[in-house]
């Protein structure tokens, strides 16, 4: 069996990262009896630089044909000055998102023991119990909403959710719940945003639906603040496209880092996988990024796109191997722990598998 992944390594730590998720596939591939054809395309400043466009047709025709996306990051100051729709996040990111409707973002968070040190949180000597997965909705919302425009004296964007959007969102919320503690938390803003109030009566009218799912509703400044009082309320947090960029961030920094948190995008034919922090300009090409959101995102990838559920299960052994082991990049590094290279938490993953 080999599987056609469409790698669009992007801008940035992107393609040092890549590198890494490839290793880690190609590692666990060989053993299982499968393996992969990768096909590399442009996306975001790099695809501007080369063609003009942050997301050329080739780019989108390639993932349209393929078993799985596979994507680093985009962004970058030297492309922050282009008009919104020409940028690598809006022009490449949201709109290969909207493009293959993936209408759904997971975000699972777990702090492993031994990061215990990089929570920010306090929890007198325990490990404060931080294993959460944000359902974000990813092409709706205040991000894509119509009208917009920018002028010198106003910009507007326009937040609106239909009632089909909330129930597909809320569909999965349910159902990944069901396998997770169980546990549902619906986050919005009801006591003041319209949309947010369609959001919370939808989520209400399906309750019946999923009796065995304890369904509850929180406010997202609220949210905000649980988050870091007590997450380990949470099992499952279903919310909104900005909402949910917001506390998934939050929820990768009580699991230590923004390096730590993979993504799947999902839609109607093919899916997206990707790691859900930025291009880190500041440490591209050094060699010292955290690869383990990309390599965790092909794992999700394994799951979610090819239904190869025992590789992936090793790759999430060997990640935590690796860690228990104690290799760690600067940005989960505990005190008088030593920093190694993006390379080398590849190859711990790798023959750790
Ligand atoms: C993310 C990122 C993107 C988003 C940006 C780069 C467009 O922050 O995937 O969380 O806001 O969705
Ligand atoms: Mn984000």
């Amino acid at each position: 069996m080999s599987y056609d992944i469409a790698v669009l390594s992007g801008d940035h730590i992107g393609p040092e990262v890549m590198k890494e998720g490839l290793k880690v596939l190609d590692a666990v591939a060989s053993s299982e009896g499968f393996s992969f054809n990768y096909t590399e395309a442009l996306i975001g400043g790099a695809a501007i630089d080369a063609t003009g466009s942050p997301l050329p047709k080739d780019t989108l025709d390639l993932c349209r044909s393929s078993g799985a996306v596979y994507l680093g990051s985009v962004g970058g100051p030297e492309w922050d000055n282009l008009p919104p729709e020409k940028r690598p996040e809006v022009g490449g990111l949201l709109e290969v998102r909207k493009s293959l409707g993936l209408f759904a973002n997971l975000r699972p968070v777990k702090l492993y023991p031994e990061l215990a040190s990089c929570c920010p949180l306090d929890f007198k000597g325990k490990t404060p119990d931080v294993d959460i997965l944000t359902v974000r909705e990813l092409i709706g919302c205040v991000y894509f909403g119509e009208p917009k425009t920018l002028t010198e004296e106003e910009g507007l964007d326009t937040m609106i959710y239909r009632r089909h959007e909330v129930e597909r969102i809320l569909k999965v919320g349910f159902k990944t719940a069901g396998s997770r503690g169980g546990r549902l938390c619906s986050v919005d803003k009801a006591n003041v945003l319209r949309s947010s109030m369609l959001w919370r009566k939808t989520a209400e009218n399906m309750r019946g639906d999923y009796p065995e799912i304890d369904l509850s509703h929180m406010y997202v400044d609220n949210a905000a603040m649980q988050l870091i009082l007590n997450p380990g309320q949470f099992d499952v947090i279903v919310t909104g496209n900005l909402f949910g960029d917001i506390l998934s961030d939050e929820s990768a920094a009580l699991a230590g880092s923004l390096g730590m948190l993979p993504s799947a995008s999902l839609g109607p034919s093919v899916h997206l996988f990707e790691p859900s922090g930025g291009s880190a300009p500041d440490i591209a090409g050094k060699g010292i990024a955290n690869p383990l959101a990309q390599i965790l995102s092909g794992a999700m990838m394994l799951e979610h796109s090819f239904g190869e559920f025992k590789a992936a299960g090793r790759i999430y052994k060997a990640v935590e191997k690796t860690i228990v082991d104690g290799f760690r990049t600067g940005d989960i590094l505990g005190p008088g722990e030593e920093a190694v290279s993006t390379a080398a938490i590849g190859d711990a993953v790798a023959e750790r598998l």
